[in-house]
């Protein structure tokens, strides 16, 4: 097991790169079972749910082999349709398996993800979207099992926004026989990058980027290659931590446009922001204004960036509310702030800040991956060290993180650690 130490302190000065998008690959990589064939994605982060989606992948008979940010994938021998417990559990994402085996070989068999860190995780969307679909759904021994002879298209509402689900359904429908609707569909980039590579392959979609998507289904799709979107969420804790530091930082490829809503939110902290192309320069000489920040899918302020919010406000004058309207448990990284001296109230699904309380280093405890992030990002700030412990959960979702906070001026090593 890996722990991070973390000294206080530094103010975050420089350039940075950041990478592909991690919901961006996972999302591509499963997509690339409904058209055999050899493809190429760039851009691909090298971390760890990569790693595990790439494993899934390999068991299903796939070849897939991650090169630096190069991804090579063969779709061509795929003969298992199981998505194993122990992969599903590891990566919710794991999930997305099931509508594109579906599609093409009319079976699939994929573990219930089961919860997660701050609660449950439901996949009531994804399976009333694949019988919409004219699937046979059933759920035994904690697997689901579809069946499919042929999907036919159909319409379908998603009573709640969800990334994971419209990516299934929308993988699913392009398969099938006739034209689906779908409504209240996911807009994340991630999805609407999902939709544009699926219209690469020969999938005829109409309302990309928008609620309402309409996907006539075709007989065959082919293998295409794809470069990867930036990834917006570690965009987003990059600026944070600069902000934090009252630093001066450029992070460089990435789309502006994709984080409109947390720029906005930052500048009225007091960052000075400028935008040039794919290059985003953030500078902060003041302490913090404190600003409330509420969740909500894109292009609001998305669930992802909360907990990284929460850390920030640490360091504002005076107090903010941060509500979460996607998770309402996602809060699991308060305690270990607490522990800092951080003073926060947890009240339903919000957590309220009163700011600039002296943060003093101390031991922390990872238990999911962007809470363990919001820990890193306290650190920096707090007096002294502060040791992070279980950061498999910080390497699920950030490439080289330590190296690229270090390239900063951050002081961060990590070290082997006996404890779990
Ligand atoms: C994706 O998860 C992301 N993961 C998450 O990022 C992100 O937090 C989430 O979208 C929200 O933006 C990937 O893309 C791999 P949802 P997903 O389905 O698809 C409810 C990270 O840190 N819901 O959009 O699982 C659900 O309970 C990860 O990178 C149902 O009710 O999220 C939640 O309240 C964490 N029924 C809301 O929808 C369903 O069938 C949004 O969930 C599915 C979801």
């Amino acid at each position: 097991m890996d722990k991070l130490i973390v000294e206080g302190g530094r103010r975050l000065k420089g350039k940075v790169k950041i990478s592909g998008a991690k919901n961006g690959s996972l999302a591509l990589i499963p997509a690339a079972i409904l058209a055999p064939g050899i493809y190429h994605l760039e851009n691909t982060p090298n971390l760890r749910d990569v790693w595990t989606m790439s494993q899934l992948m390999n068991s299903l008979g796939a070849f897939c082999e991650l090169n630096g940010d190069s991804l090579f994938l063969d779709s061509r021998e795929i003969n298992n349709f199981e998505a194993p417990y122990e992969l599903v559990k590891k990566m919710r994402a794991s999930f997305y398996v099931l509508g594109p085996l579906l599609a093409r070989f009319g079976q699939a068999s994929v573990s219930l993800p089961g919860g997660c860190a701050w609660g449950p995780r439901p996949v009531d969307l994804h399976l009333k979207g694949l019988e919409r679909l004219g699937a046979t759904v059933e759920i035994e021994h904690g697997f689901v099992k579809a069946t499919a002879k042929k999907l036919k298209g159909a319409r379908f509402n998603f009573d709640v926004s969800s990334v994971g689900a419209t990516g299934n359904i929308l993988m699913a429908a392009t398969l099938a026989e006739g034209n689906t609707l779908l409504t209240n569909a996911a807009t994340e980039p991630e999805i609407t990058a999902l939709a544009r590579f699926l219209v690469k392959m020969g999938a005829k979609i109409e309302g990309i980027g928008t609620t309402q998507l309409e996907i006539e289904g075709v007989d065959e799709l082919k293998p295409v290659d794809e470069i990867t979107i930036p990834d917006r969420i570690e965009a987003g804790t990059f600026l944070i931590a600069a902000a934090m530091t009252q630093g001066e930082i450029e992070i460089q490829n990435v789309n502006p446009y994709h984080l409109s809503s947390v720029l906005t939110k930052l500048e009225d902290t007091g960052c000075e922001i400028d935008v040039t192309g794919e290059n985003i320069y953030l500078k902060m000489d003041n302490q913090p204004e404190a600003v409330d920040f509420i969740t909500g899918v894109y292009p609001g302020l998305p669930t992802d960036l909360q907990a990284q919010w929460v850390a920030y406000m640490l360091t504002a004058k005076g107090s903010s509310r941060i509500t979460d309207t996607i998770y309402h448990d996602r809060f699991k990284h308060v305690p270990e702030l607490q522990r800092l001296g951080a003073d926060i109230q947890l009240i339903e699904n919000s957590a309220i800040i009163e700011g600039g309380k002296k943060l003093s280093g101390a031991s922390l405890m990872s238990s999911d991956l962007r809470g363990s992030a919001a820990l890193v990002l306290a650190g920096l700030v707090a007096e002294g060290k502060t040791d992070i412990l279980r950061i498999y959960h910080l390497d699920r979702g950030y490439e080289r993180i330590e190296q690229k906070f270090i390239s900063l001026g951050a002081s961060i090593k990590r070290v082997k650690t006996e404890l779990i």
